[in-house]
């Protein structure tokens, strides 16, 4: 049974407590968007807040980062590692102004067609950008969701990480307002990132403790369960 109240109690906390100074959060460019969510997928919000305005200084739209040579944008891309997603970055953005007369698609569904968007990433930009109820699941939130629910599937498996992503859709806010799924979003990862951390989480300060099994059992550090593969 899930816990009721969840996602009102966790866009409350991202109002009051979570964070709302990053560059990418005073956008709704899906390109602005687009690009911190895939230099955060591997990178510390720290490195990335430099590199960030500096592609951006670079490449502001997607027809830029379209228009330049692979090499121009791997130069920019130098030290954030990971090199790959940056090929991954240019061929998005050729295909975006090719197959989608330059606009980012405005679905979860059709942003995950993408190179180098994965569901989880798809959904993050659907939901801050477009307001549309789609189910992030990235480390830090499979983190969340397996300590609140005392989720004990291995999520090295396959048919447990299913069975996460279904319980990560029930939990999603049923109000319509277009503000609720931006700040759900974000909420889900300021606590991963600030409170419900892998080796010390502060229950004391988490907004849904009272909802929270691995909390109730004395031991969220349990959780999540995941085996070497
Ligand atoms: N990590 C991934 N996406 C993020 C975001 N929008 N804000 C902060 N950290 C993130």
């Amino acid at each position: 049974t899930l816990p009721r109240g969840f996602a009102g109690h966790v866009v409350r906390w991202q109002q009051s407590h979570g964070r709302s100074q990053l560059p990418w959060q005073s956008t709704r460019d899906p390109y602005r968007v687009w690009l911190s969510e895939i230099m955060l997928q591997q990178t510390q919000v720290a490195t990335v807040l430099d590199y960030y305005p500096r592609f951006l200084a670079r490449f502001p739209d997607v027809a830029a980062l379209a228009a330049a040579g692979e090499d121009d944008v791997l130069a920019l891309w130098s030290g954030l590692g990971y090199y790959s997603r940056a090929r991954n970055l240019h061929r998005c953005a050729r295909e975006v102004m090719q197959a989608h007369g330059g606009a980012f698609p405005r679905s979860a569904q059709a942003l995950q067609a993408l190179p180098g968007i994965g569901r989880s990433t798809a959904a993050a930009i659907a939901a801050f950008c477009f307001g549309e109820r789609a189910a992030i699941l990235d480390g830090n939130v499979k983190r969340v969701l397996a300590r609140v629910l005392g989720f004990d599937g291995d999520l090295a498996s396959a048919a447990a990480e299913r069975e996460l992503w279904q319980h990560a859709e029930a939990l999603l806010p049923r109000s319509g307002l277009q503000e609720a799924m931006p700040r759900y979003t974000q909420g889900l990862m300021d606590l991963g990132a600030t409170v419900c951390t892998a080796r010390s989480p502060a229950c004391e300060r988490c907004p849904v403790q009272r909802l929270c099994a691995a909390s109730a059992q004395g031991d969220p550090q349990r959780y999540p369960v995941k085996t070497r593969k």
